[in-house]
């Protein structure tokens, strides 16, 4: 049975995705927020998302989540697009695109594990991309987001062989939020007819998909509509 009283984490709460998970879960439940921007609110840590920072929050914090979503994304900025070719491709593209899509992620589970729900039930997404399946690859490009994803999507994997020897009633997820408004999207949506959805319907997807997993599901990928996504 999901407890809705479990406090929740969110990992990037600034964001499009993050910031609209935000309004929706702290309406019926505690949620302790990490980010890289400051805001004077309850529960509310800024972090350069160095280890240490992530690090020292975790230490300071008091409790266990029963609903944990880490958004942190990078598709584009610091003068820096999604690579059409592979001349395009730039070792500081790659660097950026694994240090925000894989690395990141990659330290707020090392250190926020220990926080996670081990008695009841515990649901933990990571915001992944349906561009880093590597079966379903098929129109090329973009090659350190997609890179950088499917990374992602294997410390999820290989996390939650782990932790299922501990975390019994765990379901550890790589999530595909669905095309999204906001500013990871906006520059190739402008111009798009692609179906998008408002980051306020994309908060509510996730959470209703995230949180009707079981721990047969960890170390799956599935997208918006709860349908698992090909590695
Ligand atoms: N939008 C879409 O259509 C779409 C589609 C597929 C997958 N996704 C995935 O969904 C997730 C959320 O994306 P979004 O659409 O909400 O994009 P967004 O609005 O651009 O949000 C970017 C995210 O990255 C975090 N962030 C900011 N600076 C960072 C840094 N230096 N290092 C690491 N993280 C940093 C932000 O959190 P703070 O500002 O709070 O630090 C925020 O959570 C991403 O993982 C993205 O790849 C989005």
């Amino acid at each position: 049975m999901r407890d809705p009283a479990g406090p929740a984490l969110i990992v990037g709460a600034s964001g499009g995705i993050g910031g609209a998970l935000y309004q929706h879960l702290s309406r019926e439940r505690r949620v302790v927020s990490i980010s890289s921007q400051a805001k004077c609110r309850a529960d509310w840590f800024e972090s350069d998302y160095s280890e240490s920072s992530l690090e020292n929050i975790s230490e300071s914090v008091d409790c266990r989540f029963s609903l944990i979503i880490i958004c942190n994304g990078f598709l584009h900025g610091d003068g820096l697009m999604p690579e059409k070719r592979v001349v395009d491709l730039e070792p500081r593209s790659l660097a950026l695109a694994f240090e925000r899509n894989a690395i990141i992620p990659s330290m707020v589970l090392k250190h926020f594990r220990t926080h996670i729900e081990q008695v009841r039930e515990a649901h933990c997404g990571v915001l992944s991309a349906r561009i880093g399946s590597i079966g379903d690859n098929r129109s090329g490009g973009w090659y350190s987001y997609r890179c950088s994803k499917a990374a992602l999507n294997m410390i999820v994997k290989t996390l939650a062989i782990e932790l299922g020897r501990t975390h019994k009633n765990l379901a550890l997820v790589a999530l595909h939020p669905g095309t999204t408004q906001s500013n990871l999207s906006d520059p190739f949506l402008r111009r798009s007819s692609h179906q998008r959805a408002s980051a306020k319907i994309t908060a509510q997807r996730i959470e209703r998909v995230l949180t009707s997993l079981t721990p047969l599901d960890s170390g799956g990928f599935f997208d918006w509509q709860g349908n698992s996504v090909q590695w």
